[in-house]
Parts: C-alpha cells; sequence; structure tokens
C-alpha cells in the first residue's frame, strides 16, 4: 500500500544574491519522509532550517529542485490537471500569518464560501449558508451568525487562526500542514488551538503535519503520533515522539531538549545540558562539511568533519549521526547538583 504523501530524496535549492554574488541556499537536501492517513507528525527546528519550504513542497506550492512527491503513490509533478486538483484539495496548508492568509475586503462568509461553492462541496447561496455556519461550530466560533458578516480585522488572532482552520478543513482534506499555527496566536490561547486540532485528526481522520521550533508543542500535539527533527535542510531524527523524546540520539536534538524548561523542580535539579561548542547556527547558503551539525557538537571527532552521515536505523528510529550508537544519555553533563 502507498502511502498518503511521500517525499522522495526531494531537494529545493533556491538562488540567493549577496552583496551581488550569487549564491545556493539548499533549504532541503534529499529529505526522505511519508506520511499516512490520520497521523500526527510534527516537525521540528530552528528559524532558517527550512521546514516553511518543507510545508510548501508538501502543499504543492513549491516544485522540488530534484526528487519526487507522490500523492497516493502518484507522481504529483506528473499529475493530469483533474489529479493535480484533487491532490491540491486533499493537502491543505495552514499558514502561521492568519492575517496575511485572509483577505482584509472580505466577510469572513465570503472568505469560507467561496472555495466550497468553486469546487462544487455546495451548490447555492443557502446551502453554503448553512456549510459555512457548519464548518463555524466545528471550529469552536459560536454562535456562528455572529462571525459570518466580520472581517478579519474584527477578529483575535486565535479566531483568525480558527478561520484559517475551517477553510482548511471546508474541502474534506485528507492531510492538513500546519505551519507554525499559534506562534502568533496568544500564549493563554495556544493549547486551545492545538486542542482544536487534536480534535480535527480525532474526530474527522485528517492527518496533520505540525511545523514548529517549539518541541514542548510538538510534544503536546503529535503525543502519539511523529517526530522529525530538521537541521539546515535535512531530516536529522525521525520516529515515534514516545521514543524519540524519551531517548534522543542526535545531539542536536539533545540540546533542543535541554533548552525546555522543566516545569518540576526535582527534575529540573538533575537536569542535564549538552555543552555544545557554539551557540551560533552556520549559514544554509554555506553549510559545513561533513555532518552539518559538526561545529557544534561536543562529540564531532574528523569522520564528521569529512564524511555526511546517513539518515539510518537505530532500535526503531532513524538518526542521522555518526556516533548514535556511542551516544548513551549519561554522557550529558549534569547541572544542578
Ligand atoms: N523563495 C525563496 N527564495 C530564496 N530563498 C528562500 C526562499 N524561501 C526560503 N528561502 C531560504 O531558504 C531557507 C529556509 O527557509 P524556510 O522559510 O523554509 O525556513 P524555516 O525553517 O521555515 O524558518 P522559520 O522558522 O524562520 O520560519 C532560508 O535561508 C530562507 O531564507
Ligand atoms: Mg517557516
Amino acid at each position: 500500500m502507498s502511502h498518503l504523501l511521500q517525499l522522495n530524496d526531494v531537494s529545493v535549492i533556491f538562488e540567493g544574491k549577496t552583496d551581488g554574488v550569487k549564491h545556493t541556499i539548499p533549504a532541503m537536501v534529499d529529505v526522505n519522509l511519508s506520511f499516512d492517513s490520520g497521523e500526527i507528525v510534527a516537525l521540528v527546528g530552528e528559524s532558517g532550517c527550512g521546514k516553511t519550504t518543507l510545508g510548501k513542497v508538501l502543499t504543492g506550492l513549491q516544485k522540488p529542485t530534484k526528487g519526487e512527491l507522490f500523492y497516493k503513490g502518484k507522481n504529483v509533478w506528473s499529475m493530469n490537471k483533474a489529479e493535480f486538483a484533487e491532490y491540491r484539495s486533499s493537502v491543505q496548508l495552514v499558514q502561521q500569518d492568519s492575517y496575511a492568509a485572509l483577505n482584509p475586503a472580505k466577510t469572513i462568509f465570503q472568505s469560507l464560501s467561496a472555495p466550497i461553492l468553486q469546487n462544487k462541496i455546495v451548490k447555492g447561496k443557502k446551502a453554503a449558508h448553512e456549510k459555512v455556519c457548519e464548518l463555524l461550530r466545528t471550529v469552536e466560533l459560536t454562535p456562528p451568525e455572529q462571525f459570518l458578516e466580520k472581517y478579519p480585522h474584527q477578529l483575535s488572532g486565535g479566531q483568525r487562526q480558527r478561520v484559517l482552520m475551517a477553510r482548511a478543513i471546508s474541502l474534506n482534506p485528507k492531510l492538513i500542514v500546519a505551519d507554525e499555527p499559534v506562534s502568533m496566536v496568544d500564549v493563554s490561547l495556544r493549547l486551545s488551538i492545538l486542542n482544536l486540532m487534536a480534535k480535527l485528526n480525532k474526530e474527522m481522520g485528517i492527518a496533520f503535519v505540525y511545523i514548529t521550533h517549539d518541541l514542548a508543542t510538538a510534544r503536546y500535539i503529535a503525543k502519539n503520533g511523529r517526530l522529525a527533527v530538521m537541521y539546515l535542510g535535512k531530516i536529522v531524527e525521525l520516529g515515534s515522539v514516545r521514543n524519540v523524546l524519551a531517548a534522543p540520539r542526535h545531539p542536536y536534538l539533545q540540546a533542543l531538549l535541554t533548552a525546555v524548561p522543566v516545569p518540576d523542580p526535582k527534575v529540573a535539579k538533575g537536569k542535564r545540558e549538552l555543552p555544545l561548542k557554539s551557540l551560533e547556527m552556520p549559514s544554509i547558503s554555506n553549510p559545513p562539511s561533513g555532518c552539518a551539525f559538526n561545529p557544534r557538537c561536543p562529540y564531532a571527532d574528523e569522520t564528521c568533519v569529512l564524511v555526511q552521515p546517513k539518515l539510518d536505523f537505530h532500535g526503531d528510529d532513524l538518526v542521522a549521526c555518526h556516533h548514535a550508537e556511542r551516544i548513551p544519555e549519561w554522557k550529558l553533563v549534569t547541572l544542578a547538583k
């Protein structure tokens, strides 16, 4: 059986210019990832590591420079028009900036009714009205009549994000890529938006790819799902959230985890820190040779400087590190005594 969505050796290389000099930006390099119906995958990485580019590739907004994207076993970029249209409505993107994503001159009813009428989900204004009300109720904007005639600027960030979620589910998608959907939402409302995604996943069977730089929300939303860790355009660790967070192998993920605050003071006291050699992320347009993490990694040796590690199985999870087998957790330095 084919996966719902599959990336085969996908790279995206942008052209950049600094001081008039052309250079390449490898935003995604040889990424292999697949997504199945109904699952939640969190994609985590620092700013600029290629998360949004990956999200755009998955939703057909960015054509890979190299490699293939398959939807239900069919190569997306050699689909006919009807197949491509079905794929595009089945894989939806929810963007970070809900204000930019909605037309400021259109009411919520206009923004939500246009795609369902265009895609013949419903026929006529009355049916569109009923469907839009149902969508608003599903995303917990109630009573829906209160929102129909509002403009985007009259809603809060959290409410706009719910409208985007309503628009994304209106075409009965199989998968939603949510790119930092809560980073611009008030902190107090973030959990409720994450809970809404979990509800849509559970009740409607929609698969989610949750893109974030924040491990804590990734762990929250994908507790029964998978985690993919990205570093400078590459996936460096991939596995079930349970496994990967209980026994992180890639030193980059270990470092990210030590940066997550621990609420329990007893646990915090014994918390360990990975002493990175440098806190600075190298430029993605001039990545280090060998393993891209080597200039920051406390375990790096000559091999790491010379040879790019492959993403290989270690236990049930995939890790791209020459020393994945040798790095036991106890090597981390204990902080407070
Ligand atoms: N259209 C483009 N043209 C040129 N360079 C681009 C383009 N889109 C992205 N980039 C570059 O590709 C790299 C990866 O960008 P991307 O937006 O995918 O990262 P990100 O992980 O989503 O970052 P953030 O966490 O800040 O959203 C960056 O260096 C970015 O400047
Ligand atoms: Mg981004």
